[in-house]
């Protein structure tokens, strides 16, 4: 045992960060449409989610979030509310969802439901009684406007393209959409909607849900008088932080969340690292979590979501670094590689062909070692790839529609389009979850409402359940060990080399333990010598058979080869062993 060096003193020395079940959760989302459809409709259900608890829970999570359940049209599958306080039809009865909590419970996972404050559905009886006049009770729940020199009130366009107002025949006024044109905005200036809104979270909080995920948060206050956006700006930023956005999270949190032992976790749409710490550091008394997704937008043009452009890891690593820095000691942040509006992870950071299993491998040791609250999508576990679409007919996603629409409106490349959004559309996530090689891989006894990916008789969670050298081991491996070792979740985190272009290499101090991680991005060996003053010592988890002998400071890694070990000699002196 040797001295401890100068750093891993200072971050010893640091007051622990308080203590919160949230922080110490793995997060495994779930898109209900596509996890298990029990009743041959071919749409996931409720009951399809209860008919899995063994499978959940084998996963070792601890929350599960379930993308929007509620009464729906399902113009956004579910992100436009028709009622807030019943279920999908399509999903099942309330009884179901009781029965889904209780048998969740017993299990020891909470539930974290999704919360749509921004906008509802146009068939919300809200909506419909707004729309019929300028002067009924409901007029101000949304924005309406009058037509600007016979236009749309101003250059607003929606985040799924195409102008963001809608003009409605009954009064001649435009109402807003920043989504949809079935998902008109709510007007949270209006008190009276921000007290529905209250009402229905705690509706499900009185239930004994664990929480809320809270969609596009950072939309929910807008700039008075709704200004013009710049030319070419970036949507998310345009419409994100009006002012008076942290005066109503602050008023939620009193109002409902500071009554609960419930979990509230903010989609960090539009904001940079800057805007963060506002809406998690603890003081303020807002949200728990911010949810931001920096690194997903990193291939992407900012003005033109379908456009990819190429990213360095040097960039990618940056956003890790730059957002840990940014909610430092005060506030919480959230790491996911994946969700149901991205493409796949592993057919974006790592490789879906050859080395496919060692990247899913590899980027599943990296959401389970970094600082902050994991969140897995459904799928990636097991390292589902992205799909193919032959036809804009196969795909379902609204951005991708409407976007297809404008597209054929103004004469553009259809072809072009296709093959855009082979690589970038949402629907790649929303492909039913294979549970088995029969021909609809086990998700429904009829026609799946999104078409199956066809790799599904390879990548299944049968077989890799069959299999100890399945990504869906190593998931169940690594979340062990982030359990065995609290230093993952609450020690500190360090990038030792930003700028290597090929290995993600951190390590993590804190609660008497020190780890390294070492992550080879490449699809060749890369070697890697560690910082002055490091060496390894045990490997405690790793996505290949073990290394020869190699010097502790000079690793030779294989491709998309992950490490986690122990570092040397960095134990301060009568720590407890951690295993
Ligand atoms: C969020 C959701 C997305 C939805 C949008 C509008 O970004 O994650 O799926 O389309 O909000 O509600
Ligand atoms: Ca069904």
């Amino acid at each position: 045992m040797g001295l401890l060096p100068p750093q891993a003193v200072a971050s010893e020395s640091k007051p622990a960060p308080r203590r919160a079940w949230w922080k110490e959760a793995v997060v495994y989302q779930v898109y209900p449409r596509s996890f298990k459809d029990t009743n041959g409709d071919g749409i996931g259900d409720l009951r399809g989610i209860l008919s899995k608890l063994d499978y959940l829970e084998s996963l070792g999570v601890d929350v599960l979030w379930l993308c929007p359940i509620f009464k729906s049209p399902n113009a956004d599958n579910g992100y436009d509310i028709s009622d807030y306080r019943d279920v999908m039809t399509e999903f099942g009865r309330m009884e179901d969802f009781d029965e889904l909590l209780a048998g969740l419970e017993a299990r020891g996972i909470r539930v974290l439901l999704d919360l749509v404050p921004n906008h509802s559905s146009d068939e919300h009886p809200w909506f419909v009684e707004s729309r019929q006049s300028k002067q009924g009770p409901y007029r101000d729940y949304y924005f309406w406007r009058p037509p600007r020199e016979g236009r749309e009130p101003n250059n607003w366009r929606s985040l799924f393209a195409g102008p963001a107002w809608e003009l409605d025949p009954a009064t001649g006024e435009y109402y807003l959409h920043l989504f949809a044109k079935k998902q008109p905005d709510l007007n949270w200036d209006n008190p009276r909607v921000r007290r529905e809104i209250y009402d229905v979270m705690r509706f499900w909080l009185d239930k004994g849900i664990g929480g809320w995920r809270i969609d596009v948060v950072p939309f929910l206050s807008k700039r008075p008088g709704l200004p013009d956006c710049p030319p070419g700006a970036d949507l998310g930023r345009c419409y994100a932080n009006g002012p008076r956005l942290h005066d109503y999270l602050q008023e939620m949190n009193r109002e409902v969340l500071s009554r609960y032992d419930a979990v509230a976790v903010g989609e960090g749409i539009g904001l940079t690292s800057e805007d963060g710490p506002a809406f998690v550091d603890e003081g303020r008394r807002e949200l728990d979590m911010i949810y931001h997704f920096d690194h997903l937008t990193l291939d992407r043009e900012p003005s033109d979501f379908s456009t990819m452009r190429p990213f360095s890891l040097p960039e990618f690593k940056a956003v890790f670094s730059r957002w840990d820095r940014a909610l430092g000691e005060a506030g919480w942040g959230s790491v996911l590689l994946g969700n149901h509006d991205f493409p796949r992870m592993v057919s974006r950071f790592g490789n879906d062909s050859r080395f496919r299993v060692e990247s899913a491998k590899l980027l599943a040791t990296l959401l389970l070692t970094m600082r902050g609250t994991p969140y897995v999508y459904q799928g990636d576990e097991l390292g589902m790839t992205n799909s193919v679409f032959e036809s804009v007919e196969e795909f379902d996603d609204i951005s991708t529609r409407t976007a297809y629409a404008e597209r054929l409106a103004r004469g553009g490349d259809v072809a072009e389009f296709l093959r855009k959004q082979n690589r970038t559309s949402r629907d790649h996530a929303r492909t039913p979850f294979p549970w088995d090689d029969s021909e609809n891989a086990g998700f429904t006894t009829g026609r799946p409402w999104l078409k199956l990916n066809p790799n599904h008789r390879e990548i299944n969670a049968r077989a890799q359940q069959a299999d100890p050298d399945s990504p869906l081991a190593h998931f169940r491996r690594a979340v062990r060990l982030r359990r065995q070792h609290r230093v993952l979740v609450y020690g500190s985190y360090e990038d030792l080399a930003p700028q290597h272009p090929a290995v993600f290499a951190y390590s993590r101090r804190g609660e008497g333990d020190a780890l390294l991680v070492t992550l080879n991005f490449a699809s060749v060996v890369t070697r890697f010598e560690l910082p002055a003053g490091l060496a390894t010592a045990e490997l405690l988890l790793g996505n290949y058979p073990p290394p020869g002998p190699e010097p502790p400071e000079r690793l030779r890694l294989r491709p998309y080869e992950a490490r986690v070990y122990r570092l040397a000699n960095r134990r301060p002196p009568g720590a407890r062993p951690t295993r």
